[in-house]
């Protein structure tokens, strides 16, 4: 490692997932420093660096000085979802690489601004869709590369929670563009559509409700409810299903909830090829014939996703991207597709029509 320069490290939005950025940071304390914090509330990244021990670290209220002030090559953008744009595009015409948590933005039309601007500036746009970096998406890469399941036709990408709106800015349409659509869904579309060979979505007809969540916010049993203050409106869908499909001939079956009456939560990841299917969910299972008999498989070892061990996988790939010894495993193009995807799912839901993709 001698020999290497550091990269510098800023950090925009120091709330709940910067944590997680910060923790991947300070994994690779040869390749990386965090050297500039900001966040919109007074005191708030201070107090995010005596949490993480930094030291010698400037402080920032403001993401345009400090793009101004510091000469950086890696920022995180983990702001609420309604700041990505700004912040991003403030980081990348400063210099610097950037990572911006998902959704990339609150719709398309700003994903496009930020990809522009990456180009323009000649830098790396990652979109933080951690579940790309999970060891069920290595696995299943790992089977792709022999070809094992061969051409991916069907996927359920479900992820529902019976009383899980996370509150706050959350459930106001103004600060996230959306509710689990945007927030969760994003996350098993794109996982299915990565593991499908990033293929282009051409349509999407799909419903939302908000039945349920404005009623019971702050009002329900789960934590989740507890914890909110109400300090913001529920103003976004609770429950969301669709069929999104591909020009390669996938047809992805989505379904998501902060609300639903169901009996518990629950994810069900399912991808159903011409040579085998595969239940990423749970314990990973593989679906397939062999001498004329179905068979189930289970692989060994690790084939689960992990929460804190994807991050860690994600800011080093981030870090090895920016040194260019890796390719970007989620890009800025992947995240437009995906901000195009759920612009889609919300104007079929409204129109009641399916809607037809460019
Ligand atoms: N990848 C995942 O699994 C995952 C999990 C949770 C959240 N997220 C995403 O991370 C982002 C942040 O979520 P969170 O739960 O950490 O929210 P949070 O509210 O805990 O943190 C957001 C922080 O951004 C700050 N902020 C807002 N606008 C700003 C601006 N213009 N400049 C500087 N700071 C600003 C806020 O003051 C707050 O401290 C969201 O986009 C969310 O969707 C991703």
């Amino acid at each position: 490692m001698a020999g290497k320069t550091k990269l510098k490290v800023g950090i925009i939005g120091t709330g709940g997932i910067a944590h997680n950025h910060a923790g991947g940071y300070l994994n690779l304390p040869n390749e990386c420093e965090i050297v500039a914090l900001c966040d919109i509330v007074e005191g708030k990244a201070e107090a995010f660096a005596k949490e993480f021990k930094l030291e010698g670290v400037r402080f920032y209220n403001d993401c345009h000085e400090m793009m101004k002030k510091e000469k950086l090559d890696c920022v995180s953008v983990t702001t609420w979802n309604a700041a990505h744009k700004e912040c991003t595009i403030a980081a990348l015409e400063g210099g610097a690489n950037v990572i911006v948590e998902k959704p990339m933005a609150m719709n398309a039309k700003e994903a496009e601004e930020m990809l522009a601007a990456a180009k323009k500036a000649g830098k790396i746009l990652q979109v933080g869709f951690v579940r790309r970096f999970g060891a069920d998406a290595d696995t299943v890469n790992q089977f792709q590369k022999d070809n094992m399941l061969g051409d991916v036709y069907y996927a359920k990408a479900v992820y529902i929670r019976r009383d899980g709106c996370p509150g706050g800015w959350f459930k106001d349409k103004n600060f996230s563009g959306g509710g689990p659509v945007i927030d969760l869904g994003v996350h098993v579309i794109d996982l299915c559509r990565y593991l499908a060979g990033n293929p282009k979505p051409v349509s999407v007809y799909a419903s939302t409700y908000n039945n349920l969540g404005p009623n019971r916010a702050g009002g329900g049993e789960s934590a989740w409810s507890v914890a909110d203050k109400q300090e913001h409106p529920y103003n976004v869908e609770d429950f969301a299903c669709a069929l999104i499909k591909f020009e390669n001939g996938l047809t992805i079956n989505m379904e998501t909830s902060f609300n639903l009456n169901v009996k518990n939560d629950y994810i069900d990841l399912l991808l159903c090829g011409t040579k085998a299917g595969v239940q990423l969910s749970g314990d990973m299972e593989i679906y397939t014939t062999m001498a004329g008999r179905h068979v189930n498989i289970r692989p060994t070892g690790r084939t689960g996703f992990d929460f804190t061990g994807s991050f860690l996988a994600e800011m080093a790939g981030f870090i090895k991207t920016v040194r260019g010894e890796e390719k970007c495993r989620a890009t800025g193009e992947d995240g437009l597709m995906l901000m195009k995807i759920i612009d889609a799912i919300y104007e079929s839901s409204k129109t009641g029509k399916s809607v037809d993709l460019k």
